[in-house]
């Protein structure tokens, strides 16, 4: 039985390059699909490369942005996908998509959440002048950024000379672990919500609950 992935991206993709070499084909779990709401997404030549099927749902191509998450559910379902990991992809998906995907959809996001949300939170952080940042990833419900914590990973100090690329440098260089990481967890049935508190994600790692 392999575990299927749909990945949804943006841009670069790098996030998508880090699953494709470290999780696609392995233990069974395989991303069988990579969306883009961005025709000129690297994304989707990263997955081209690696002979995953890509599709391509611009919010512009639709009636209405319900119209094209609805395209984009039924083409992941199609695609009958296990999990839709969220790799840079910066469009926020409707309730009706993330109700159909309940609790299988999963997101990456370059800041300590619940600490800036939305599509600029590196620049919003290093602007604040906070001293800590990180990564989270989470579970997507339906408000933006918002959904349960699975992991984070800080690291500071964040340098003085706010150097927006050297930040992004290190936020990538734990994305690219941590994404792979939860991914693999997920696919071994190792991570799943409290029932008794529905905010609280409890993941099984090797050295014990977390
Ligand atoms: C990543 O840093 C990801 O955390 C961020 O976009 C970048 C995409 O990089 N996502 C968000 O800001 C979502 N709100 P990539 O295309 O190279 O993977």
């Amino acid at each position: 039985m392999s575990f299927r992935i749909g990945v949804l991206v943006s841009g670069e993709g790098s996030n998508l390059q880090a699953l494709i070499d470290s999780v696609h084909g392995q233990d069974g779990i395989e991303i069988v699909c990579v969306g883009s709401n961005n025709p000129d997404a690297r994304g989707l030549v990263r997955a081209e490369t690696a002979g995953i099927a890509t599709g391509v749902f611009p919010a512009g191509g639709y009636g209405s942005r319900e119209e094209r998450d609805a395209a984009l559910a039924d083409w992941l379902a199609e695609r009958r996908v296990d999990l839709v990991v969220l790799a840079g992809f910066m469009e926020v998906l409707g309730p009706v998509f993330v109700r159909r995907f309940a609790g299988r959809i999963v997101n990456v996001h370059p800041s300590l959440l619940p600490a800036f949300p939305g599509v600029h939170a590196i620049d919003e952080a290093l602007a604040h002048g906070v001293r800590l940042m990180g990564v989270t990833v989470h579970f997507v419900d339906e408000r933006v950024d918002s959904g349960p914590i699975i992991t984070q990973e800080a690291f500071d100090p964040v340098p003085y000379s706010r150097d927006i690329a050297a930040v992004e440098k290190r936020v990538h260089e734990i994305e690219h672990r941590l994404l792979p990481h939860v991914v693999r967890l997920i696919a071994a049935g190792r991570v799943r919500i409290d029932p008794d508190q529905p905010r609280h994600v409890i993941v099984e790692e090797d050295d014990g609950d977390h």
